[in-house]
């Protein structure tokens, strides 16, 4: 079970005009412009695990307290995925929620890019398992590792993809269980993160708006600063050089990095859209720190409410935290119709990043009960069409002597 925020916020995005926009709604025409110009968000979701793990209970099994971890960090508490939950099951929750709200059906889905640092297998791409999850029969499906800069470079690419005309629709999932991957005796880290996950549908449209730009940065001689070997590493690059698989860390210095970094690619980004920053609303960082995120907005020379905070109830989530961030805050009505924001990043690597976007939504048209329902019908036929795939694999493996019978899917993804 999980919780979401995001779907209380009923809001649709405008993306094209008249009949075209009638006809997606009616699931009569798909919003597919051969040359769209402009990039829009018209969905948005969240997941997020139902167990709470608060500090008073983190101060159980470290030496911290409540009162070090949100004086330091904002942090009060995180969720933390149980039993069968892992980034796949969060990012279909997520995904799901923002293609209902977008009123997206699956097979109109071009492309998903899913941004993750915790994923279940490094092949399949954690996008194939929700490709096949939620019945996305026709999309493109690749994962995308910038740690938590992660959602701001899949955002960017579907931007960009849906800009020149190829992709009409593109679902975007930043996905984490970083409790996986967390060292629960290490004090200086397991005090900050969190599972989660978040969605948005991007599409394409030629009415100005949208994602106005997109700018990526790297620097890896800070690579060891941040760092969790995966499963080809020959020696942990970390600080401590430790070689196990968990989140290892120099906070002090990661700490330096984030604030300067955030606060320039912020301007960059302002920029590079054409704007100025009186004309920002709202900027939604990455939320790793209440510290962080006050330095960078003491750097920007603007007030702390300018800034979009909910890292108290969730931690970092890495690549999850952005579009978990902006699920709430468009719940809580801190986004609104025509609103200039920036999304900002970052994380391993180094890297980091900023979106400029511009908010252009007006009150949804109610989904229809029957539309539910005819979506979650064709999910299902879909799901039905995806075991006869397999079936006729296995078939076909018998008769022409496959050398290897399919084994088991490794994850089938969705509602447990
Ligand atoms: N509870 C109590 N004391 C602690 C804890 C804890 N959980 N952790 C560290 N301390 C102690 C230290 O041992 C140190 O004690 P000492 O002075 O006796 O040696 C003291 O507190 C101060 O330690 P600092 O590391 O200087 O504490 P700081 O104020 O820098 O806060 C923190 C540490 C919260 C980790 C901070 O540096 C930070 O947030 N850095 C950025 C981390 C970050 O954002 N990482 C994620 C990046 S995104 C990604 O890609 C995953």
């Amino acid at each position: 079970m999980t919780a979401n925020n995001g779907r209380a916020a009923s809001r649709h995005v405008v993306t094209n005009e008249g009949a075209a926009a009638e006809g997606k709604r009616k699931g009569t025409a798909r919003l597919r412009p051969q040359y769209a110009h402009y990039a829009h968000i018209t969905g948005w979701g969240m997941a997020v695990p139902e167990r709470v793990l608060a500090n008073a209970e983190l101060s159980r099994l470290v030496d911290t307290s409540d009162e070090w971890i949100v004086t330091r960090t904002g942090i009060k508490q995180r969720r933390i995925a149980e039993g069968k939950e892992t980034s796949t099951t969060l990012a279909v929750e997520a995904a799901q929620r923002a293609l209902e709200m977008a009123d997206v059906l699956p097979e109109d889905v071009d492309m998903i890019v899913v941004a993750t640092c915790t994923p279940e297998y490094a092949f399949p791409p954690t996008a194939c398992l929700v490709q096949e999850a939620i019945g996305a029969e026709r999309a493109a499906a690749f994962d995308v590792s910038a740690a938590c800069t992660g959602f701001i470079a899949a955002l960017g690419i579907a931007s960009e993809a849906v800009r020149c005309g190829s992709v009409g629709a593109a679902l975007v999932i930043g996905t984490e269980t970083l409790s996986k991957v967390t060292n629960w005796q290490d004090r200086g880290t397991c005090i900050l993160f969190g599972d989660g996950a978040g969605a948005v549908v991007v599409q394409g449209s030629d009415v100005p708006g949208g994602v106005m730009s997109y700018l990526l940065r790297s620097d890896g001689s800070g690579g060891n600063l941040l760092s969790l070997p995966s499963i080809g590493a020959v020696r942990a690059p970390g600080v401590t050089g430790r070689l196990d698989h968990t989140i290892d860390m120099n906070g002090r210095e990661v700490f330096r990095f984030a604030t300067r970094a955030m606060a320039s690619i912020t301007r960059e980004a302002v920029a590079v859209a054409g704007l100025t920053m009186e004309d920002i609303s709202l900027i939604i960082p990455h939320q790793a720190n209440r510290r962080i995120i006050e330095a960078a907005a003491r750097g920007l020379e603007l007030p702390d409410e300018k800034f979009y905070m909910n890292v108290e109830r969730y931690g970092n989530t890495s690549a999850a935290s952005i579009p978990l961030a902006l699920c709430e805050a468009v719940a809580e009505g801190r986004v609104r119709p025509n609103d200039r924001l920036v999304f900002v990043g970052f994380g391993g690597g180094l890297t980091w990043g900023a979106i400029a976007v511009h908010w252009d939504v007006t009150t949804p048209p109610e989904v229809s009960r029957w539309r539910h329902l005819g979506r979650q019908t064709r999910i299902g036929f879909s799901r039905v069409r995806s075991l006869g795939r397999r079936v006729l694999r296995r078939v076909e493996g018998v008769f022409f002597g496959s050398q290897a019978a399919e084994v088991e899917p490794p994850h089938r993804g969705g509602k447990k």
